[in-house]
Order: structure tokens, then sequence, then C-alpha cells
């Protein structure tokens, strides 16, 4: 019987990824992705909204990585579990504030991190991340950056709805911690409305 394939597995090298012509560390990412929207679904089973959102963020932190020179086997859980403080945060305070997120995700982010075989100087950085994704400049990395744009970049759009363009530009600029945040928020954000055209 063929052995499940783990994120565990393919760091041990007991998987070989015959006929995928991706290379080891981009199927390594892969597998760790995986095995982490797993668990985040399992987490917050029948909530897809909050999975939604994390997939959003996780995919937004993707395009980001590599222009910003960030890593990816941070960033990646990071974006993926950065809210897992919310519903243990809902179950005991009725609330999910920002801090009381940032006080109940790093317990939760450890056990998953852990169960999956993370290392424990990864899990630290990734746990320090989720502790303060509201508090900008407590952490001061690339990967806290990445993930804190990503994050801005899913939300910006229905935190600042009906603003006029040079008010969301001013945000945009204040807000985004990187250069590619800026500029995706940009693209996204300050597109000019296009009137249709009567015939
Ligand atoms: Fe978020």
């Amino acid at each position: 019987m063929a052995e499940k394939r783990s994120f565990s597995n393919l760091k041990a090298g007991k998987e070989v990824p015959g006929g995928d012509i991706r290379t080891g560390r981009q199927l390594r990412g892969a597998v760790l992705k995986e095995a982490l929207v797993r668990e985040l679904e399992d987490f917050f089973g029948s909530d897809a909204r909050r999975i939604a959102h994390a997939k959003k963020v996780m995919e937004f932190s993707e395009k980001m990585l590599k222009r910003e020179r960030a890593d990816y086997t941070i960033v990646i859980p990071a974006a993926i579990l950065h809210d897992v403080g919310i519903k243990p945060a809902e179950e005991k305070y009725g609330s999910a504030g920002g801090q009381l997120q940032e006080k109940e995700g790093p317990a939760v982010a450890r056990k998953i991190l852990r169960k999956i075989g993370m290392k424990k100087d990864r899990i630290g950085e990734i746990c320090r991340i989720i502790a303060s994704h509201h508090s900008p400049g407590e952490v001061n990395t690339v990967n806290f950056r990445v993930l804190y744009d990503a994050d801005w970049l899913v939300n910006f759009g229905g935190e600042f709805k009906g603003l006029r363009r040079t008010e969301r530009e001013r945000l945009i600029n204040r807000i985004f911690l990187t250069e590619t945040g800026r500029l995706i928020a940009s693209v996204l954000y300050l597109k000019p409305v296009l009137k249709k055209r009567r015939v």
C-alpha cells in the first residue's frame, strides 16, 4: 500500500516525486501548503468565510513572496493560520477583536504546526507573526510585512468602500508596508471607474 503523502515524509526524503516537473523545494512547498490548508479546513469546519479569507491571504502572499525576498516556509503557514485565534476568541470572550485574535492564535497554530512536523525555530517565527498580525511594528521582518500586506489586500476593499480615489491612495501609502503590497493595492483599488458608453 502506498505511504500517505505528507510534509514530514517529504522532509525526511521518504517520498520520491516521480514524474513531477517541479523542483524538490517547490514540491515541499506545495505539500506544506496542502497539509496546512487541510488543517485549516478541519479547524474552521463549516465556517466557509474564514477559510476563504485565509486562502485569499495565502494567494496574495504567494504573489508577493519572491519580489520581497520573503521566506515561503514562514509566510505561507503564517498566512494560512493567521486568523485561527478568531475561533477561540469568540468562544472564550464572545468577540473576535484583533488583540484577542493575537492572544489566542499562537497556541492553536503551534499545535497544528507541530502536528505537520514543522521545525521548532520556524514555529517560533510563525507564531510571533500571528501574535502581532494586527500590530505593525512589533515584528520588523520582511516575512511579517508580506503577511500583513496580504491580509490588507484582501480587507482593503471592504474596509474602505465608497471612499474617493484620493482618499484610497492616501490610505494605501499609509497602510501597506511593502512596495509590492502598495503596487498590487494600487492596481486593485485605484482603477479608474469606467463609465459605460451609451449606444
Ligand atoms: Fe485576516
